[in-house]
């Protein structure tokens, strides 16, 4: 130490030395430069002395005190599948190593609790190694666990595999609490449930994140979350037939690719590539962004994202592309579509159910079509009409090849007498149904007519004039918003 001291000293000296001829017309700072360094350095002795002191070399008076060995049981937590006798080849089957290595992760050391009845164990992983294992029973984890891990490998269900459950469960009941797992991530996995049965269900879990999976040939669901909160889907690829488009199978595709029964999940930048359902949502708080449906063409009877929730829909869908399939909303109430693009003249579907759409955006989406004439979004009232209909806006959605449909429109018509009337029908979404009306009456020659607007009926607006005018009236017309007196 000391001589470390002298050696620091001796250079300061110098470089005060050097300083001082460099620029000898400002003593004054030398001095400050050198104060300030010397507290440094004392800054810094007192910083390195606990280190310091265990190094018997540079302190023989200190104590010696080793980094403790850590002890011969400890070791990370990764639990490789292949040490319990998996066979990666996936030629035996590998159900029974692979649930002893996952029932050994799950009595791993508990580091406390997450949320209430939830282990917290630290971060165990169970790996795959990258193998590819046959099971024939479901990988179910038992309850009350959280903060681990299942990644990177391939699981291939068995052809005894049962066709009413999935490749991994957290399925689980747990009597302590109503949350049964917590922080348990699923990644980098393909999933091939060899059509029988569904490739992940999540039931009653917290913070639960599949990300970079691939889950192939189900025929239930590729993933199933029923209740609990926030298992966030990403960056992952789903398909019940392995196809990149235009499959000649297109027509017989079944099962659905996702299904979220419960609330605030969040599915990010995921392609469902085959399924007869892509997405169908029957909890609140979910969102969908950056997703690609191309499962099975509308005009195959496939969906694209289908709302069964009447009456409290509470979704997001943004950024999200829409290929030869849409999306079906049944009695939407606070529902946002936004910023997607529809391709192959897919379409959105409001369906009534008990007549009511409520707080409903579908705005700057974009749509592409063949010129079949196909509503950009449409009305399935086959149940009995929408009868309570507020807050609804359509508009500002670009469209190529299709029929522009929104609750918001602008019109204009000439005419030289004493009527005119702009039809909206063509443009609104709802029949006979238009909330607020403004005109303006253009005329250039000599007279100024009184005029008004007379009536409003079937989508139709009149205004009318006391004398015959040459003129042209625009009108605007709105169907969604909310206006007070
Ligand atoms: C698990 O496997 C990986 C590579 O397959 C290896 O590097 C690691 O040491 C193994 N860990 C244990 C605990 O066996
Ligand atoms: C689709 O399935 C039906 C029976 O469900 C079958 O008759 C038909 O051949 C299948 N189509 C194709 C293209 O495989
Ligand atoms: C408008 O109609 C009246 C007859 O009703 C006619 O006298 C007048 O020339 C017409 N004006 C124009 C610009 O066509
Ligand atoms: C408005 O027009 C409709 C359709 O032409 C008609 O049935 C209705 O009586 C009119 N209302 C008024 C107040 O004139």
């Amino acid at each position: 130490m000391a001589l470390f001291l002298t050696m620091v000293l001796a250079f300061l000296i110098i470089s005060i030395h050097q300083n001082v001829h460099g620029e000898n017309s400002f003593p004054p700072k030398v001095h400050f430069s050198l104060q300030k360094h010397l507290d440094e350095l004392r800054k810094m002795q007192g910083f390195k002395a606990p280190f310091l002191q265990r190094d018997p070399l540079i302190s023989s008076s200190a104590p010696s005190i080793s980094a403790p060995a850590p002890p011969a049981t400890a070791r990370p937590k990764i639990f490789n599948v292949t040490s319990y006798g998996a066979d990666p080849t996936g030629k035996t089957d590998s159900t029974d190593a692979i649930l002893r290595a996952i029932t050994d992760a799950l009595q791993g050391p508990s580091i406390g609790l997450l949320i209430n009845g939830v282990v917290n164990l630290g971060g165990a992983q169970i790996n795959l190694e990258g193998g590819n294992y046959l099971i024939s029973r479901p990988l179910q984890l038992s309850a009350g666990r959280g903060n681990l891990m299942i990644r990177g490998g391939t699981l291939k269900a068995s052809n005894t595999f049962p066709g009413d459950r999935y490749l991994i469960e957290l399925s689980s009941t747990n009597k302590n609490g109503p949350l049964n797992y917590e922080f348990v991530t699923l990644r980098d996995l393909l999933l091939d449930s060899s059509f029988l049965g569904g490739g992940i269900q999540v039931v009653n879990s917290l913070r639960t994140s599949i990300d970079n999976c691939y889950i192939t040939h189900f025929t239930t669901y590729g993933i199933l979350v029923q209740d609990g909160h926030e298992t966030y889907i990403r960056n992952s690829y789903l398909g019940q037939h392995i196809t990149a488009g235009g499959d000649p199978q297109e027509r017989n595709f079944s099962g659905t690719a996702i299904g979220l029964m419960g609330n605030d999940n969040a599915v990010t930048d995921v392609v469902i590539f085959s399924a007869a359902m892509g997405i169908i949502i029957s909890g609140q708080a979910n969102t969908i962004s950056g997703v690609h449906c191309y499962n099975k063409a509308n005009g195959f009877g496939g969906t694209g994202i289908y709302l069964k929730l009447p009456g409290l829909t509470q979704t997001r869908i943004v950024h999200s592309y829409f290929d030869y399939t849409g999306i079906v909303a049944e009695d939407p109430v606070q529902l946002n579509i936004a910023n997607c693009f529809f391709l192959g003249d897919a379409f959105i579907v409001l369906k009534s159910v008990n007549g009511q759409v409520n707080g409903v955006n579908i705005v700057d989406n974009m749509f592409s079509g063949s010129h079949r004439g196909i509503d950009i979004v449409q009305l399935d009232q086959k149940n009995g009409p929408f009868t309570q209909i507020q807050q609804v806006v359509i508009d500002r959605n670009n469209v190529d090849g299709m029929n522009l449909k929104a609750t918001v429109a602008r019109g204009s018509v000439q005419g030289n007498g004493t009527s005119w009337t702009v039809d909206f029908n063509s443009i609104l979404l709802f029949p006979d149904f238009v909330k607020h009306a403004q005109y303006t009456l253009s005329t250039s020659g000599s007279t100024f007519p009184n005029h008004a607007l007379r009536n409003i009926s079937n989508n139709n607006v009149l205004i009318e004039s006391d004398i015959p005018v040459q003129a042209t009236v625009f009108v605007t017309v709105d169907q969604g918003k909310t206006y007070t007196s």
